[in-house]
C-alpha cells in the first residue's frame, strides 16, 4: 500500500511513521508512506496556504491553489482520495478495511475551518469522520485511520491476533489476564486457569456479550449472534449503559 499524506505539519505527521507497529511496516516495506508539505506548493513569496472565508465567519479556510497543485503533483488515476473531516460518514473497521485494501490511498489534513469544497468536489473520493467530536487538526484524524488500515495490510499483525480483536466479529473484545494469578485480591476467572479449552471460549465468548451489552447495545443490533444468545441478553431496558444509547 501507498499512502501520501498532504499536510501543514510534516513533521508531526514524520514522527508517528517512525514509530511503533506502524513504524516498523514502513521500514520493513509492508507501506511506503509519503508526507508532502502543503506549503511547498504556496504561490506566493509568503507561503500563504489559507485565507478567510467567503461570507464571513470565523477560522481560516485552506486556499483551492496550493492543496490542488498539492493533490495533482502527488496522485495517479488510481488513487483513492480521502479527507478526513468532522462532517464526513463514520470511519469504522468496516471502512478500514476497504481502505486497506487499496494499493493508492491519499489522506489530506485540512486545518482550521476546512478546505475550499470545489477541491473535495474536484479531488476527494470519500470523507470521513472519526467520530462525532471535534480534532482542532485533521493530522491526528487522517493518522487514526492509517494506522487502522495498515495494521489490516499482510504481515504488520498476526492473523491469529486481528481474528479476535474488537469488531471481527461485531462484538467487543473478552476480557484478558496474566500473571499473577491473585492481584491486590482480585483473582484471575478460574475458568482460565482449567485448561478447558471448550469451557474458555463459551466464556469468552459470553464476557463479549456481556461487555457489548453494556458499553455498546447498538453494536448488537448488527452482531451474528445465535437464537440462544440473543434470547440471553437482558432486555433493552435492563441493559446498563449510563443513557448512552
Ligand atoms: Cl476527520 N477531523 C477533525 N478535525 N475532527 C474530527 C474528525 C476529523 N473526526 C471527528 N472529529
Amino acid at each position: 500500500m501507498n499512502l501520501v499524506i498532504l499536510t501543514l505539519f510534516p513533521g508531526f505527521v514524520e514522527s508517528f511513521f517512525a514509530t511503533s507497529i506502524v513504524g516498523r511496516a514502513v521500514s520493513e516495506g509492508l507501506v511506503s508512506v509519503k508526507v508532502v508539505d502543503i506549503r511547498d506548493h504556496a504561490a506566493d513569496r509568503h507561503r500563504s496556504v489559507d485565507d478567510s472565508p467567503y461570507g464571513g465567519g470565523a477560522g481560516m479556510v485552506l486556499l483551492p491553489g496550493p492543496l490542488g497543485e498539492a493533490i495533482d503533483t502527488n496522485r495517479s488515476e488510481r488513487t483513492h482520495c480521502v479527507y478526513p473531516t468532522p462532517s464526513g460518514t463514520l470511519f469504522n473497521q468496516a471502512a478500514a478495511h476497504r481502505l486497506a485494501a487499496r494499493d493508492e490511498v491519499m489522506v489530506i489534513c485540512g486545518r482550521y475551518e476546512g478546505i475550499d469544497e470545489r477541491v473535495i468536489e474536484e479531488h476527494v473520493d470519500e470523507e470521513l469522520s472519526i467520530g462525532d467530536y471535534v480534532l482542532s487538526s485533521g493530522e491526528l484524524a487522517a493518522l487514526a485511520i492509517a494506522d487502522a488500515c495498515i495494521r489490516l495490510r499482510p504481515g504488520v499483525i498476526a492473523p491469529e491476533s486481528l481474528a479476535e480483536e474488537s469488531f471481527c466479529d461485531g462484538l467487543l473484545e473478552y476480557p484478558h489476564y496474566t500473571r499473577p494469578e491473585e492481584w491486590r485480591g482480585r483473582s484471575v476467572p478460574p475458568v482460565l486457569l482449567s485448561g478447558h479449552h471448550g469451557e474458555i471460549a463459551r466464556w469468552r465468548r459470553q464476557k463479549q456479550l456481556e461487555k457489548t451489552a453494556r458499553n455498546r447495545p447498538d453494536l448488537l443490533r448488527s452482531a451474528a449472534l445465535t437464537a440462544e444468545e440473543r434470547e440471553s441478553l437482558p432486555a433493552p431496558g435492563e441493559r446498563s449503559n449510563d443513557g448512552r444509547d
